[in-house]
Order: structure tokens, then sequence, then C-alpha cells
């Protein structure tokens, strides 16, 4: 969704800020702009569309500059238009801001700014606090800034400048993600930290309620209300490797091909074969806790609720735990059993979806033991829950989930190994599923190394405009997944269904345009979905299946068959899943889609 860059240095800002806005392109937005202190002037550019269209315009300007602020705006309040894109001016058109997030009491403050004179140029939420901080100001930018978000109610990461702080940016947060970028002479700050990580390793990451002062080469912290806060930086992991394609035409593609490390970055240090128990530091200070937990309740959004739903048939079939998942946009209308022995475990690659972060909240105000299953160091889900793992997948870049999907599947068996073992889990059974994990990456090279098989189908099926997906079980969840990633980047109607469910309705849309993709591996459900297959295929559907390598007796009944290496049950969704990641892939190449950029989808959605 939107997104900051803002800069103080010496080098020409309009250069850092329209790069730091390319590398957040991925997360969604439909305008963009920038304002740059140049001299007297400030330069503004705004532009509806591609950062393309901005960086022309501001190529063509070439502003002296070395202090800045950029945005890309994801639409809220009002349509993507020039007037509404950010940076906002004051009245004076002294003030610059851009912002991140939504105010919620913006019409009570607009209509009391109006009143008092001030004259309004868009239908946005985020004029108000341009006005806002105008009317605080008097010779201290970061006590205005200060002063007016006292005011405000609802959620911001913003970054301000003013013309006669002409080195200074003023940036702060709440709910919203701030990171500032340190260099020897310059100084970053943006909402995702893949903007800085060309510029610099050296991160701090902004808490709630704080404002940071920014100038070239230092910074300082305070909060709200005016308390000094020390905060040295941290490194960032492996930025700038992953910021870069490589031999890859699409992120997602580099990321799909990425999956046997992120599974053995996932597993590294986090398995003790001595006593068939995975290690999971982050757990530790909850130990007896999770000890005591009768109950667990999933929560997230998107790819990641499909993990959710993998980890309930994990966390059921390992542990004794009654488990139950839900969408983190319908907790809240949930009257759920929440008590102290109940945990809440969040999962979220960002660490930053609004949703999931509320009905985190939401959990710990109830009394629930919270954990976060997060892939960014550092974000806001990982912060607040009481402990958690990190699933070390590696910044992602493609807006469809793919490597930290199956990162988080692995954690989710970890997990739920860890709980098992210290109730009637067997050590054979913990050891067994520890040695099948350590054979996932492997088998997933070899899945990648046939990827070819995969574009050949997508060629084959790419005109189709709907499909169905159906698993049991275990494959339940990847069925969903599946038709989740073609959806989102081939633009197919894919629809999935337990396969159970399909004499329930579906089998009725079944014709000659209407395939199936079946996932079938050869486990204890595999002789019910081949009943739905035949099922499928006497009223003329085709259907492609996804079995167990060497499992033969499927291509009888499929039109086409996709083969994956053999591993233990609950393992195999790890395996399923890559072929179908190809197959969205290849067919959202063939239809000629924006594979890294898919209409109207965000990487990380923070508005509720
Ligand atoms: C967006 C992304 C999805 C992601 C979902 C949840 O919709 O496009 O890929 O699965 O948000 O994000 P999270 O960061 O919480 O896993």
């Amino acid at each position: 969704m939107c997104g900051i860059v803002a800069y103080t240095g010496h080098q020409p800002a309009h250069q850092v800020l329209v790069e730091g806005l390319k590398r957040l392109e991925y997360r969604g937005y439909d305008s963009s702009g920038v304002a740059i202190l140049d001299g007297s002037e400030p330069y503004v550019a705004k532009a509806v569309g591609k950062v393309a269209a901005l960086e022309e315009q501001v190529w063509k300007a070439a502003p002296a500059g070395v202090v800045g602020i950029a945005h890309t705006r994801w639409a809220t309040h009002g349509k993507p238009t020039e007037a509404n894109a950010h940076p906002h001016a004051d009245c004076t058109g002294r003030i610059f801001l851009v912002h991140n997030g939504i105010i919620e009491n913006y019409l009570v403050l607009k209509k009391r700014l109006i009143a008092a004179g001030h004259t309004f140029r868009s239908e946005t939420d985020t004029e108000v606090l341009s006005h806002l901080v105008e009317s605080h100001y008097q010779g201290d930018l970061e006590a205005a800034v200060r002063l007016a978000l006292l005011e405000v109610q609802g959620t911001y990461g913003i970054a301000v400048l003013h013309r006669h702080h002409p080195r200074q940016i003023v940036v702060a947060r709440r709910g919203s993600p701030i990171v500032l970028g340190v260099g020897p002479d310059e100084s970053l700050a943006a909402s995702d930290a893949s903007a800085l990580a060309h510029h610099t390793d050296q991160v701090v990451y902004l808490e709630d309620n704080e404002v940071a002062c920014l100038e070239p080469g230092r910074f300082s912290i305070r909060t709200l209300d005016n308390r000094a806060v020390e905060r040295g930086p941290t490194l960032l992991e492996g930025g700038a490797e992953a910021m870069d394609r490589g031999r890859f035409p699409h992120y997602m593609l580099k990321e799909i091909f990425e999956q046997p490390e992120a599974v053995e970055n996932a597993l590294r240090g986090r398995i003790n074969h001595a006593e068939g128990v995975p290690k999971l530091g982050g757990l530790e200070s909850v130990r007896e806790r999770l000890e005591q937990a009768r109950n667990l309740i999933i929560v997230s959004c998107g790819t990641s609720y499909y993990a959710g739903l993998f980890g309930r048939y994990a966390f059921e079939t390992l542990t004794d735990l009654v488990v139950e998942t839900e969408l983190a946009s319908e907790f809240r209308y949930r009257k759920l059993n929440i008590r102290r022995n109940t945990v809440v475990l969040a999962i979220s690659q960002s660490g930053e979806t609004a949703d999931t972060l509320a009905a985190l909240r939401e959990a710990k105000r109830k009394g629930a033991l919270v954990l976060g299953l997060v892939n960014v160091v550092g974000s806001t889900i990982a912060r607040e829950s009481h402990a958690g793992v990190y699933s070390h997948a590696g910044i992602e870049v493609g807006v469809a989930s793919t490597k930290s999907f199956t990162s988080q599947l692995t954690i989710l068996v970890l997990m739920a190994l860890l709980l098992g073992r210290s109730r009637d889990l067997s050590y054979e059974q913990g050891d067994q599923l520890l040695r099948g994990l350590e054979r996932i990456p492997d088998q997933m090279r070899e899945i990648l190394a046939h990827s070819e098989r995969l574009r050949e189908l997508a060629r084959q099926y790419c005109g189709v405009e709907h499909f169905l997906y159906i698993g049991r079980k275990y494959q339940y969840p990847i069925a969903l997944e599946g038709a989740l990633k073609l959806k989102e980047i081939a633009y197919i109607h894919a629809e999935a269904y337990a396969a159970g469910e399909m004499k329930h309705g579906p089998i009725a849309l079944i014709d000659p345009d209407f395939p199936t993709i079946a996932l079938a591996p050869n486990d204890s459900s595999y002789e019910k979905i081949v009943s739905n297959i035949q099922e499928i295929r006497a009223r003329d559907g085709k259907v492609i299946g996804v079995t167990t390598a060497g499992n033969s007796r499927l291509a009888q009944h499929v039109d086409d068959l996709i083969e994956v290496p053999a591993n233990h049950d609950l393992l195999m969704p790890l395996l399923t899943v890559v072929p179908l990641q190809l197959f969205a892939y290849y067919c959202a190449v063939e239809r000629g889609c924006d594979v890294d950029k898919p209409r109207n989808l965000a990487k990380s959605v923070t508005v509720e």
C-alpha cells in the first residue's frame, strides 16, 4: 500500500527519492509525488499511475535540492488524482507532508481548520495534517508535528519538511511503519526497509507514538509526550541482495526458486535430533504458558490465512490443543472463548497487516498469550507479540506471496512439533517429521528443475476463464492457496473447495471449459479424492492431477499429471504448492499480466 521515502544528505534528493519509490512499487499504489527543498522555492511534482510518469517529470526538472520527501499513494479518501496525491502542503506553501494510514477524526479537524481560515485543496484525510502542523508551528518543526499529532485519532506514518528548516525532516508513526536509515553524512526514512537497503544496512525502527528529527548523518527520537528516546541502529540483513532480480524476469519467479533456501533458513539451528524436538529460541520465555495451553486460535489474512488453515491440521495432528483458525478481519466479530490458557498465533509475512495487528491487540487485551509468526524482523506484530518465531524467508518483494508461505508452513510444523513433544508425541514421530522437513529443500529443487513442464501446462490452459482447485485434509489449504495465486496474478477466476464439498454445489459448474486442479498425493485421503476426480471426468471436466512421484495409477483418471517427490503426508503441502505457484506464474506471463505489480493489490495491507 502507500509508501514513504525521505532523504536529507548530500546527493541530489530527486535521484534517491525516485529510486526509493521504485523499490516500494511492489507494495501497490495508484499515484505518486515528491517535494524537494531546492533553494527558496520548493520543487513539487505529482503523477497519476506508475512512478515512471513521475520520474520523467522529475528528471526533466532535475531539481538541485538535497532534502526531500516522496510518496506512493493507494487511494482511500478521494480518487487517485494529482490533487489527492501526496505531498500535501499547508496554506503558506512552506510545509509539505506525506502520510500512510488513515486519520479517523479528519472531518472534525477539517471543519475546525476551515473555520479558522485554512484552505483545503484535496479530498484526502492527509491534508488536515499539513494544516494542523501549520497551526502549531512557532519556529520548531518537530514540536509542531508533536503537538499536531496529539490531536489526531487514527493511524499514521508521516514525513514532513519545512522551507525554513532546509536540512531537516521530521517523521512520526502510529500504527504505520517508519524505519530510519543512517549513513555517514546522510539520513533516510521510509515506510519499508527495502527502500533504504541500497544506501545503508544500519536501520532504526520507530515505535508507535514516536517522532524523529533527521539531519544529514544524525537523528534524534522523542515520544509524543516529549521524552527523549535513546535507540541505536540495528543491522538490516540481506537487504540490497534481495532487491535485485538477478537472472529472473520477475521477483515472484525468483522467490519461487528461493524456496529451498528459505526452508533451509527456517530450519537452520532449529533441529535437535537427539531429542526429536525443534529448538525455537523465541518461544523459550513463554515455555511454561505454552505447556499449560488448552486451545489455540490462529489469526491472519490472505496467504498467511491459508498457512493458518494448514497450521490447524498440523496442531491437531501433533498436539491435543483445540484449534480454531480465524480471518483477522473477522476476529473482532467473533465471540471467541479467550482465557489465560488460550494461545493466539498471529501469522504475517510483513508483520504490519492492519487487521492482524488489530486482532493481536484484541487478544492481548483479553489476556491470551499472543505469539507471532512473522517474516519482517522488527515489524509491529513481531514487537507487540509476547513471543514468537521469525520465518527468515528474506525480503519478499512479489505481491503474491510464495516463499513466505512455505516458510510459514515449515515453522508451523516446528511449532506444532514443539508443543506435541511436550505432550504425548513420541520421540520417533517427532524425529521422523524433523528428518522429513530436512528433505524438503532438495525435493523442492527437484520440482523446480522441471518448471518447464508447468510452463507447457500454462500455455495449454491459460485461455481458460474459470478454474476449480480441490484438495482434502492437509491439501485443502493448498487448493485455496493455489486458487488465490491464479486469481491474484493471472486474473483467472479460480475457486477452491474441500473435495468432499464437490457434490454440494461446484459439480454443477463442471463442463469441458471448466478445468480442475486436483491435489491427490498418495496420502490417507487419496482414494476419496480419486472418486471426486472420476465424478468430474464423468461430466467431461478436464483434470490436472498433482500426485506423489511413482503413483502412475492416477494417470488413467486425469488429463495431465504433475508429480512431486514423496514425503510424510503432513509435509506434502510444502511440495504440492510449488507447481501451483509456477502454474499461476506462467499463466500470468502467457496472459501478459504485470506479475510483480498485480492490479489493485498491495503487498502489505496497512488499513483495515
Ligand atoms: C496482502 C498480500 C498477500 C498477503 C496478505 C497478508 O493481501 O498481497 O500476499 O498474504 O496481504 O499479508 P501478511 O503480510 O500479513 O502476511
